[in-house]
């Protein structure tokens, strides 16, 4: 069995298996920007494939992706054009002054460890102007206290993509002691090749631990709730306004670094 992540490895696979055509989640942080009157300067962390800093690029940001991947930055310089897009990451980086920083689908839950969590947060911190602000979405770590759906059993799925047929099977398992949700999905295809294993790992971040780590690192938290968001269901629409539970499986942060 060989390793590998087929999804990011793939970047138009990875917007097949999880399409946005509406642009929901760059709505949606347009919609956050906007009722805290941000400036024009954007910085998407963990960026993927662009498609939602090339959304806030259309309305009229001046937009920085970054990610880690080579192979997402490429293609969203080729199927995504308007904002630039640079090699980073979120652990640590040093990219310029921003208006906002924006990290979307889980981006902010690769900071595994608090280490990793202060690395972004100082990095933003010094990123971002007086009254800038931090959009995130993510899962939610609250989810798991006492919840074992998406845990109990292995889930399969299957599509067919350029001519191969792919199944996958996905495991969700905790590890309390480093507090990460672990998941391990094995792809098998039809087309003779090996099956891949991909491995993958998110902080499980509960909300009133964020709210203490963005106030020491000096933001005030302006939203935190469920929902409605881009992935929640149902999802959220053009001038809904946020929750203000933290018990569903997503989470959504707004936050504004203090002016002093
Ligand atoms: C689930 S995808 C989300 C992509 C995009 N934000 C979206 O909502 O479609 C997570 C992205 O984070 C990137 N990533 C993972 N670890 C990273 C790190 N340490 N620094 C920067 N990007 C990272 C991956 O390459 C991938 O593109």
């Amino acid at each position: 069995m060989s390793a590998g992540n087929l999804l990011t490895d793939h970047p138009a696979l990875y917007e097949a298996r999880f399409p946005d055509p509406d642009r929901l989640a760059g709505r949606w942080v347009e919609d956050c920007l906007r009722r805290y009157d941000a400036g024009p300067r954007v910085l998407d962390m963990g960026c993927g494939t662009g498609r939602d800093a090339a959304h806030l690029h259309s309305a009229g940001r001046t937009v920085t992706g970054a990610d880690l991947s080579e192979a997402m930055l490429s293609y969203a310089r080729a199927r995504h054009p308007g904002p630039s897009y640079v090699h980073a990451d979120l652990h640590g980086f040093d990219l310029g002054a921003f208006d906002a920083v924006v990290c979307l689908d889980s981006s902010l839950l690769y900071c595994h460890t608090n280490d990793q969590l202060d690395g972004f947060l100082t990095s933003c911190r010094e990123a971002l102007t007086a009254g800038g602000l931090l959009v995130a979405e993510m899962r939610n770590g609250a989810y798991f206290l006492g919840r074992t759906d998406l845990l109990d059993n292995p889930k399969t799925d299957s599509f067919t993509w350029q001519g191969t047929a792919y199944r996958s099977r996905t495991t969700l398992t905790v590890d309390r002691t480093a507090q990460l949700l672990r998941r391990t999905r094995v792809w098998t295809a039809d087309d003779g090749s090996p099956p891949v294993e991909q491995r993958s790992a998110w902080r499980l971040l509960f909300p009133q631990e964020l709210r203490h780590l963005l106030a020491a690192h000096g933001f005030e938290v302006l939203e935190l709730h469920d929902g409605p968001g881009p992935r929640t269901e149902p999802p959220w629409r053009e001038s809904e306004l946020p929750g203000t539970t933290t018990d569903a499986d997503r989470l959504h942060l707004v936050a504004r670094l203090h002016t002093l």
